[in-house]
């Protein structure tokens, strides 16, 4: 990794323009850093894609990552009125020059990404987190990924990304390739997915479609079975996307 990048991860801040000192507050953690690394250089993509930029620590990441010769493309509409450029600024003191920012919401530079005809071999998803939001980024996401492209989400520990995560692994195009970083913040989480497991031998012999009316997915299907039991995790895009039009699969 960069040294600069490796730097700001072991400090967990760096030194502002004006000389004070900022501690970072959105950033990835260095273990989420270590498995984005080791995704990118395991599949060594040409192009790119990130959804939110805030400090830059994801972004000089990925540009560290990738070969010198891929291209990096960042969204986030509030890189200057909210970060006031930090993310910027620190991937130029890094000496990255093969990316873009485009300063706009997600939900209108999609559409129009793939309109243009435009595809990207990796993407990592770090912007608004609600259920609804991200489902709509994978909506596009699905269609700008090459197959054989690989799709990171954080903050997946996070209730509504959770949910999204059991929605999206039941897509027979992408396989989860893993997850890194702590899942449950109390050991009260633990206890209850210990006995949900239990329950769920209890209820195995009815099949999975009665177990369907009656309890919630996560009794059925423990996170860790999913490979989805972390802070960060990544999906595989295996294939084109054959699902029919009423797809459905209980999650
Ligand atoms: C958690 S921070 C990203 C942290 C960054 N990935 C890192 O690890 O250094 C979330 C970012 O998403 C951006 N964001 C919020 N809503 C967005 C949207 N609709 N489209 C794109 N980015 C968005 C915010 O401006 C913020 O910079």
């Amino acid at each position: 990794m960069h040294s600069f990048t490796a730097q700001i991860l072991e400090k967990n801040g760096f030194i502002l323009e004006n000389g004070d000192w900022y501690s970072l507050t959105s950033a990835i953690s260095k273990n989420e850093a270590l498995f984005i690394k080791e995704i990118i250089s395991n599949s060594n993509p040409q192009s790119t894609l990130e959804i939110g930029c805030a400090e830059g620590v994801s972004s000089m990441v990925i540009c560290s990552s990738i070969s010198p010769n891929a291209h990096h493309t960042i969204l986030d509409p509030n890189q200057y009125l909210e970060w006031k450029g930090m993310g910027i600024r620190n991937l130029k003191e890094c000496g990255f020059s093969n990316f873009d920012l485009i300063e706009d919401y997600s939900e209108f530079t999609l559409p129009t990404l793939l309109k243009s005809g435009k595809r990207f071999d990796f993407v990592f998803v770090d912007g608004w987190h609600t259920f609804d939001h991200v489902l709509m980024e994978f909506l596009y996401i699905n269609r700008l990924l090459n197959v054989g492209g690989v799709v990171v989400f954080d903050d997946v520990a996070l209730p509504p990304l959770n949910k999204l995560m059991r929605y999206i692994s039941n897509y027979p195009n992408y396989v989860p390739i893993g997850s890194a970083g702590p899942f449950y913040e109390s050991n009260s989480r633990k206890v209850l997915d210990y006995f949900k497991r239990m329950i769920s031998y209890i209820i195995l012999p009815f099949g999975r479609k009665i177990n369907n009316e009656f309890f919630d997915d996560t009794v059925l299907r423990s996170n860790s079975s999913l490979k989805i039991n972390g802070s960060i995790c990544a999906f595989k895009k295996i294939d084109d996307d054959k699902r029919g039009w009423a797809w459905y699969k209980h999650f």
